[in-house]
């Protein structure tokens, strides 16, 4: 059974679905689309059907990921159920994501940057009503933490090899 990763922020309109997109083409370029799926949900209900934030689109295209096909959707109980990870952007999310977690969810829940190598930071910061700067430091601390996920997913379940990734 495929591995199942969650990215979850407020709105699921900038940062979540720029780490959807990312660690989307990480796995591609690492032939693991089959061994680890991705997706990808906002603790908020306004943005429920949209596409992302056209700042952030247009930050990722200028790195290669291509969000355009991505519609964004709210973080339900069941999704305790069905994700093996369930990544938080802030501290906000986490802490919203915990009030809803059931006991017998067995699914690892914590803040993505968890992951991050290249960095002290704990969050991801929301890019929303900032300016274009914003989204670019957001691809950044992304990168780095999507780059290690994929190897401690892959070191603890056995995936891929050295050469891949
Ligand atoms: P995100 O950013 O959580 O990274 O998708 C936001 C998007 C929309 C809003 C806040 C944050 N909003 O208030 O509508």
């Amino acid at each position: 059974m495929a591995i199942k990763v969650l990215f979850v922020c407020l709105g699921n309109i900038c940062r979540s679905p720029t780490a959807h997109g990312v660690f989307q083409k990480l796995l591609n370029d690492a032939g693991l689309h089959d061994e680890i799926q991705v997706d990808s949900a906002g603790t908020g209900d306004w943005h429920i059907g949209r596409s992302p934030d056209q700042r952030s689109q247009a930050a990722a295209l200028s790195r290669q990921y291509d969000l355009s096909s991505l519609r964004a959707r709210q973080v339900c109980k069941a999704d305790f159920q069905t994700f093996d990870y369930i990544l938080a952007m802030d501290e906000c999310n986490l802490a919203d994501l915990q009030a809803m977690r059931t006991h017998q969810a067995k699914c690892e829940l914590a803040l993505f940057l968890t992951y991050a190598k290249h960095t002290a930071r704990r969050e991801v910061p929301d890019p929303y009503y900032g300016g274009e700067q914003g989204f670019d430091e957001v691809l950044d601390l992304v990168e780095d933490a999507a780059e290690g996920l994929l190897h401690h997913i892959c070191a603890h379940h056995g995936l891929g090899n050295g050469a891949a990734l």
